[in-house]
C-alpha cells in the first residue's frame, strides 16, 4: 500500500512556485529535501514534479529498463536553441541515437589522449596570463576557467580558435549563452501570462540565441569552405555515417549540435566549475593542498605535465572526486518512470511520464553513503579502492546510464592538466581570507564571488 509523497502547502493557480527561490533553486529543492526527506513533491504551475536525494531510491531509479531521461523544465527552454540535439533529446528522438553513435568514440580515452597537446596550447594562455599579471592581481578563477574550458572544446573538437584569453570582459558570445542558460532556468517557472508580457527578457533571450546561432554557424561554413585533414568532430558530424543505420546526421541536426553549441555548453560550463570549486576547497583545506602539492612535485619536479603523468597522482584523482562529490557542477538529473511503478518496496506511486529530479548535492551527502563527516572535504575518502568499492550510484556526477556525460574522459584530462600545472606553478590565496562557499546557478552551479591571487612559486619556470 502507497503513502502520500510529501508536499509544502501550495498556493491556488501557481501551486508551489514560491517554494523555489528564483536566483539558485537548488538551495530550495537542498532545504526542502531536509525537511521532507527522501522524497517530495512540488506543484510547478500544475504540473507535478518529483524530488529523489538520498541513496537508496537514486539507486532504485537508476535503472534503464524502468526509467528513462526527461528533458523537462529548464532543458525544455534550452531547446529552444539546440532542439533534438545530444543532452536535450528525449530517448527516443532518432537523432540522440544517430549523434550519440557517431560521437562517442570521438570521445574515448584513446581519441582524448591525442589531443593532450592541444589542451596544453589553451591551458598555457591560462598560466602566462596569471604569471604575467602578477600576484596583485584579483582574478575571478570562474572567468579564466571559462575561457579554458570554451577554448579547449572549440579548438580540440572543432578545430577552432575562440581566443577567449585575448578578450576582456568575456566574449560576447559567452556572455550570451551565460545569460541565455540563466533566462532558461527562469523561464519554466514563470505563469506563462507573465512570460507572454516580459517583452524585453524575450527580446534578449532572441538576440542571445541568434549569437550563440551564428557562431556556431560560421564555424561550420568556414569548415566547409577551407576542409581541413583532420578527424576531428567536426568532421565526423559531417562526413561520416552511422554504424547502425548507416545514416549521415541531417543538417539540421549538425546545426543543432553544433549551433546549439551543444558541446561548448555541456563541454564547458561543467569542467569551468568543477575547476573553480577545486580551487575553492584546495585554498579551504591548506592541509590537503599542501598535500598535493606534495606529490605534483615529486612526480613532476619543474617539467610539464605529460599525459602518462595523470596514473601517477592518485592523490589528484582523489581530489577530483571528492570535487565532484560535494560540489557536482550538473546538480540536478531528470528523469521519468516509462511506466506507471511503484518504488521504495512500494511505498510510493509514480505516475509514468512524471518528472523525477534527482538531488545530487544531497545524494552526495547521504550520511548512510558518506557517514557523519559527509560535508566535509576529504579526498582520502577516495583513495585506496574506498572509491571503487562505493556501492552503486553512490556518486553520479558524470549522470547515469545511456544518457551518461559522453565528454567525461575529456574533462578529466582537461581538468588533471589545468589544476596540476596551476599548482605546480602558483600559491593560490583568496582574496578575502573570510570567504565560504556560495553558490550561483544556471542550468550549472559556480562559485559566487569567488576571487583569488595568485602568486608565481619561486623556482618555477
Ligand atoms: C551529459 C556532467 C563535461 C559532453 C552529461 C550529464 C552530466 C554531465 C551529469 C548527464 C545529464 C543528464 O542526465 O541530463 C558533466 C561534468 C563534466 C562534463 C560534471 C565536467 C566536469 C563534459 C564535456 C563534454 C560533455 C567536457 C564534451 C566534450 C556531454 C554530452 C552529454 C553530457 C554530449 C549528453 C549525453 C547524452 O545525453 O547523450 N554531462 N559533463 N560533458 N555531457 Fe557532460
Amino acid at each position: 500500500m502507497s503513502v502520500p509523497i510529501p508536499q509544502p502547502p501550495t498556493i491556488p493557480f501557481i501551486g508551489n512556485v514560491t517554494s523555489v527561490e528564483k536566483e539558485v533553486p537548488l538551495r530550495s529543492f537542498r532545504l526542502l529535501a531536509k525537511t521532507y526527506g527522501e522524497i517530495f513533491q512540488l506543484n510547478m504551475l500544475g504540473q507535478t514534479v518529483l524530488f529523489v536525494s538520498l541513496h537508496k531510491l537514486v539507486n532504485e531509479i537508476s535503472d534503464d529498463s524502468r526509467f528513462h531521461k526527461r528533458a523537462a523544465g529548464a532543458l525544455r527552454e534550452v531547446r529552444n536553441l539546440v532542439g533534438d540535439a545530444l543532452f536535450t533529446a528525449e530517448d527516443d528522438e532518432p537523432n540522440w541515437g544517430i549523434a550519440h553513435r557517431l560521437l562517442m568514440p570521438a570521445f574515448g580515452t584513446l581519441a582524448v589522449k591525442d589531443m593532450m597537446e592541444e589542451m596544453r596550447d589553451i591551458s598555457n594562455q591560462l598560466l602566462q596570463k596569471w604569471e604575467r599579471f602578477g600576484p596583485n592581481a584579483i582574478i575571478d578563477p570562474s572567468d579564466d576557467f571559462t575561457r579554458v574550458a570554451l577554448d579547449t572544446i572549440a579548438y580540440c573538437s572543432m578545430s577552432h580558435r575562440l581566443n577567449s584569453f585575448y578578450s576582456e570582459p568575456q566574449p560576447e558570445f559567452a556572455v550570451a549563452m551565460a545569460d541565455f542558460l540563466k533566462e532558461c532556468s527562469e523561464r519554466f517557472t514563470r505563469p506563462r501570462l507573465l512570460q507572454a508580457m516580459m517583452y524585453g527578457k524575450t527580446a534578449k533571450y532572441q538576440a542571445d540565441i541568434k549569437k550563440m546561432k551564428d557562431l556556431a554557424d560560421e564555424i561550420v561554413a568556414t569548415r566547409k569552405a577551407h576542409p581541413i585533414p583532420k578527424h576531428d568532430l567536426l568532421d565526423i558530424m559531417l562526413n561520416s555515417r552511422d554504424p547502425k543505420t548507416g545514416q549521415s546526421m541531417t543538417e539540421q541536426s549538425i546545426a543543432e549540435n553544433m549551433r546549439l553549441l551543444t558541446f561548448l555548453i555541456v563541454g564547458h560550463e561543467t569542467s569551468s566549475g568543477m575547476m573553480s570549486f577545486m580551487v575553492y576547497f584546495l585554498i579551504k583545506n591548506p592541509q590537503t593542498m599542501r598535500k598535493l602539492r606534495a606529490q605534483i612535485d615529486e612526480v613532476l619536479g619543474s617539467r610539464p605535465v605529460q599525459y602518462e603523468d595523470f596514473a601517477n597522482l592518485p592523490y589528484l584523482i582523489a581530489v577530483m572526486r571528492e570535487t565532484l562529490r560535494l560540489a557536482p557542477t550538473a546538480p540536478i538529473r531528470q528523469t521519468a518512470a516509462l511506466e506507471d511503478t511503484t518504488i521504495g518496496g512500494g511505498k510510493y506511486a509514480i505516475k509514468k511520464g512524471t518528472p523525477i529530479l534527482i538531488v545530487k548535492w544531497e545524494l552526495h551527502r547521504d550520511p548512510a553513503v558518506w557517514g557523519d563527516n559527509a560535508e566535509e572535504f576529504i579526498p582520502e575518502r577516495m583513495l585506496d579502492g574506498k572509491f571503487e568499492a562505493l556501492p552503486p550510484n553512490a556518486w553520479q556526477p558524470f549522470g547515469f546510464g545511456r544518457r551518461a556525460c559522453i565528454g567525461r574522459a575529456f574533462a578529466w584530462q582537461e581538468v588533471c592538466l589545468v589544476i596540476a600545472s596551476v599548482i605546480q606553478r602558483f600559491d593560490l590565496a583568496f582574496v578575502d581570507p573570510s570567504y565560504n562557499l556560495q553558490i550561483k546557478q544556471t542550468l550549472t552551479v559556480k562559485p559566487n564571488d569567488l576571487l583569488i591571487q595568485a602568486t608565481l612559486r619561486a623556482g618555477a619556470v
